[in-house]
């Protein structure tokens, strides 16, 4: 399978029409991420994180916005040779997007499995490889969307919304 979705039903709806017509955010924000660049590893992250604060977004959907982009940013570091990171935001949501420039993912159903992991001797020394980031980010999202096939890059974006769930 070389793309996958998942939705949070509570969300469903209004989130299908985003994917459809994909309108202008009102705050845009890129970055670059460098291969095996540990060091800077998660700066994107944190600056979307502050940027979104700033807004006003409330800690709890904050948190869950900053572990979601943290994780998918340590992927774009340890599993790909790095790539861009664009920080979409919305009135009542954000879209974060991690394109990289591969060598993409053999069966994302099965990256999704929590265990699953293929992560070197080099990235197990900097602490990762339990295989749990694409849970995790599944866990804290409102819409998963992976695109990725072997020898490719991989595109993984999610959405989060600024309200709870009623
Ligand atoms: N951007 C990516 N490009 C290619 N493969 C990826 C990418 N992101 C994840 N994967 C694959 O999916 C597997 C599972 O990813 P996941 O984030 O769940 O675990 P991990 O990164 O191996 O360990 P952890 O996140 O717990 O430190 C990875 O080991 C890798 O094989
Ligand atoms: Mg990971």
């Amino acid at each position: 399978m070389a793309e996958y979705w998942y939705f949070n039903e509570a969300f469903a709806e209004e989130a299908s029409s985003y994917f459809l017509e994909r309108p202008e955010p009102v705050i845009v924000m890129d970055f670059t991420i460098g291969e095996r660049d540990f060091v800077n590893a998660g700066n994107a992250s944190s600056q979307i994180k502050m940027a979104l604060k700033r807004l006003g977004v409330d800690h709890d959907i904050l948190r869950r916005i900053a572990i979601a982009s943290y994780e998918a940013e340590i992927n774009e570091t340890a599993h790909a040779r790095g790539g861009e990171i664009t920080g979409n935001i919305y009135p009542e949501f954000v879209v974060i997007k991690f394109y990289d420039k591969g060598p993409g993912m053999k069966d994302i159903e099965q990256s999704m499995v929590p265990g699953f992991s293929t992560a070197d001797e080099q990235v197990r020394e900097m602490g990762f490889g339990a295989g749990l980031g694409l849970p995790n980010i599944k866990k804290n999202v409102d819409v998963l969307h992976i695109d990725s096939e072997e020898g490719g890059r991989t595109l993984l974006e999610f959405m989060i919304f600024f309200r709870k769930k009623s």
